[in-house]
């Protein structure tokens, strides 16, 4: 009896079930709905995708370019992270006012806060486009000239194709360039803060607890997308009202339990799934360590300060957040790649998929890119490392490098384009970094630089830097340039750029920190950027080769999905604890206990509001708590990355269950290497989201603007 179940099992279910995938929304009907039906999915492709009626993609805008938001009202209330919010809620607070530490509930619209620089974008319709793209692209033989050919087709395309006056199409490929896709979306550029929980709650446990399980996080915020009278986009106007969507989610508080269907609906950034292994073994072996070492200096330079300084913890939190995310998630991917023998995986993969050319007779096409791969990543390697140093330390962790390069391009355009664009991009440029020099601090980022550019200098290849790097005393060149450059302040910016170009350009050059940054950039751009550029294009091409091999020669059950590119996905599976280690298994959820387990009192990652712990010890959870419990997070097999933060979680019936924002250590590897059995994404579970809006936050009025579903009655 159990042996014949087994075998029915094992014909119905698919061989390969459960090995993630990012898909295409408008494409799920062929490739994914029999699957997710089989998984437990109530719905149909057209609930979630349809062009002529509302669908659930309706509901889901990107947020501000690198996230995902909800809408969860008929009134444009519009849910997303807490970290994806974040830059927001610090531009708001002051030592006064401060969000941050407190968190800030608007009790009406009047008190909505608007972000000048946000916008969130949705999607009216994808169509795919690419024999209209690759149009006259096989017949040439270069590949600079065919990419030049694609850029041109993409560019007219995009201007001919139809769109309302407020709408933009956008062109973006698909595996590799062996797929292109049409997408009309539309901005909205009002949009404000309507409510954060304290960092205390919306980033409960921080740094320690980041990419990690058990998870204890609100990491939510909330905000309203406001239209013109017709309900379209429009910039910020006091008569502007509250958007009313096509479509907005439904809450369900009814409750996840192991094994429930799951569908998380996003942007997913960026993954490179099909890398060969020599790929890999650049990134674990190269290029994540040296990253990893260049921002733990950074990192530990700006805690200190941080741990010392109220205001320099305001001012630098927010970019310590997004340089620590990826400092740490580095470290696990790479732990990640090893144990799960990724390295090996991939090696038996290309050893298969060289069997198949040879059985299809494709030698010729797909014969030689291995040992191409090889050849291209040994040559590109010095190049590579160079170029993480360079972006690292000059473009992203040492902010008077960073501020220095702003002038170097504003001087090659007046090299490149002359006078008129100089004067435009230099108003540009003293504009842009107002907001910069506002949570700069000189102290913090001389200490910063005197640690970067020594490492630069003793691990950048010697025919890389510049003569004013080599055999230095770093902290005399660090005491000197943080003492003379001008750049240290925006008043010593300003002061630079001011006067006619003739002496803007001789007063920059005579800066002491602008001739270091100069010095830096011209080797970078002579030495290293084009042979990067030129190497890296050879590679994409074989990438291509490869991907187009892999979708010809795979059986049609093997599930190949795209690589994340910042466009909508579909991503699906079920709520699933998992066993990380031997003897070791994790739960599915977590609950506020553990929020009380984990307390320290004081302390800045660990430390609980007064208000939620008197709501824990009375067991105040209104609608929202199961048997006597209140669920914080929970976990899934939705294969998701960056920018997947803030994507709605949906049960069968396209409910709102959950709001994704991390993954869990063991699986940070996921984008590189999907592993079924340790890969899992974290969600706040919404009824945590609701408890702390009503009972913590006292704001009902907000709970009752949504359709609350699955409560008891
Ligand atoms: N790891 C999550 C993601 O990649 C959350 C990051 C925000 N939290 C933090 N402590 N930095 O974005
Ligand atoms: N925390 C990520 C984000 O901000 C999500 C992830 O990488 O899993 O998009």
């Amino acid at each position: 009896m159990k042996f014949l179940r087994l075998i029915v099992l094992l014909l119905v279910l698919p061989a390969y079930s459960q090995q993630g995938g990012m898909w295409i929304p408008s494409l799920l009907k062929g490739m994914n709905e029999t699957e997710m039906k089989n998984l437990g999915m109530k719905m149909s492709a057209s609930d979630i995708y349809d062009v002529n009626k509302s669908s659930l993609k309706d509901a889901v805008p990107q947020f501000n370019g690198g996230c995902t938001s909800e809408v969860i009202s008929p009134k444009g209330l519009l849910l997303t992270n807490h970290h994806c919010g974040f830059g927001e809620i610090q531009s708001h607070s002051t030592v006064e006012h401060d969000y941050l530490t407190d968190g800030f509930w608007a009790m009406s619209l009047e008190e909505e806060l608007p972000n000048p620089d946000l916008e969130v974008t949705f999607i009216v319709k994808i169509e795919d486009v690419t024999a209209k793209i690759l149009d006259g692209v096989a017949a040439i033989s270069s590949e600079t000239d065919k990419q030049k050919k694609i850029q041109e087709n993409m560019a007219s395309l995009t201007k001919s194709s139809p769109k309302e006056a407020w709408q933009e199409n956008r062109i973006r490929t698909f595996y590799e360039g062996n797929q292109y896709i049409l997408f009309v979306v539309e901005s909205y550029k009002d949009v404000r803060l309507v409510g954060a929980p304290p960092s205390s709650i919306g980033k409960f446990g921080s740094d320690t607890d980041n990419w990690v399980w058990p998870r204890h996080t609100g990491d939510f915020s909330l905000f309203r997308i406001y239209a013109d009278k017709n309900n379209r986009p429009a910039a910020y106007s006091k008569d502007n009202v509250p958007y009313t969507p096509k479509h907005f989610l439904p809450v369900s508080i009814k409750g996840v339990e192991e094994n429930d269907f799951t569908l998380v609906f996003g942007y997913p950034g960026r993954t490179t799934e099909y890398l060969p292994s020599v790929a890999v073994e650049q990134i674990v072996n190269e290029l994540n360590p040296a990253k990893i070492e260049i921002r733990d200096k950074a990192l530990k330079v700006a805690d200190g300060f941080m741990r010392k300084d109220k205001a320099i913890k305001i001012q630098y939190a927010s970019k310590y957040a997004s340089i620590a995310n990826y400092w740490k998630k580095w470290i696990g991917e790479t732990q990640g790649l090893k144990k799960s023998n990724a390295i090996e995986a991939k090696k038996k993969f290309e050893k298969d998929f060289l069997e198949k050319v040879n059985k299809a007779g494709k030698q010729a096409e797909y014969g030689n890119l291995f040992t191409d791969f090889e050849k291209n990543y040994a040559e590109i390697a010095p190049y590579a490392l160079s170029r993480d140093y360079f972006t690292e330390v000059v473009l992203r962790n040492t902010e008077m490098l960073t501020i220095g390069y702003r002038l170097y391009q504003l001087e090659q355009v007046y090299n490149l384009r002359g006078e008129q664009s100089f004067k435009d991009r230099k108003e540009a440029t003293i504009k842009g970094l107002e907001e910069t020099y506002k949570d700069f601090n000189a102290s913090v980022d001389e200490k910063v630089f005197e640690q970067l550019i020594e490492l630069y200098a003793t691990k950048v290849p010697k025919q890389f830097l510049p003569a004013s790097m080599k055999n230095s005393d770093y902290k005399k060149l660090t005491d000197k340039i943080y003492d003379q450059s001008k750049l240290t302040t925006y008043k010593g910016l300003k002061e630079l750029l001011s006067g006619d170009t003739k002496s803007v350009l001789a007063k920059i050059n005579a800066d002491k920190g602008y001739q270091f940054v100069k010095a830096m950039a011209d080797v970078y751009q002579k030495e290293v950027g084009p042979k990067y550029e030129e190497i890296n294009l050879r590679i994409a091409a074989l990438q291509r080769t490869y991907m187009k091999g892999i979708l010809e020669l795979s059986p049609k059950e093997a599930r190949i999905f795209p690589d994340a590119n910042s466009t909508l996905r579909v991503t699906y599976g079920k709520v699933k604890g998992y066993s990380p280690s031997d003897a070791v298994t994790y739960n599915h959820t977590t609950y506020l206990d553990g929020v009380m387990e984990k307390y320290i009192p004081g302390d800045y990652e660990f430390d609980v509001p007064a208000k939620l712990i008197d709501l824990y010890n009375k067991k105040d959870y209104g609608q929202y708590g199961k048997n006597g419990k209140m669920p914080v997070c929970f976990i899934g097999t939705n294969h998701t990355t960056g920018g997947n933060s803030g994507s709605p979680a949906i049960d069968a019936k396209g409910n709102l269950i959950g709001l994704n924002f991390d993954r869990v250590w063991e699986g940070t590897m996921s984008d590189i290497y999907y592993d079924p059995a340790i890969c899992r994404n974290i969600m706040v579970d919404m009824r945590y989201v609701l408890f702390i809006i009503d009972k913590f936050a006292g704001a009902k009025h907000l709970i009752n603007e949504m359709k609350v579903v699955g409560g008891k009655k």
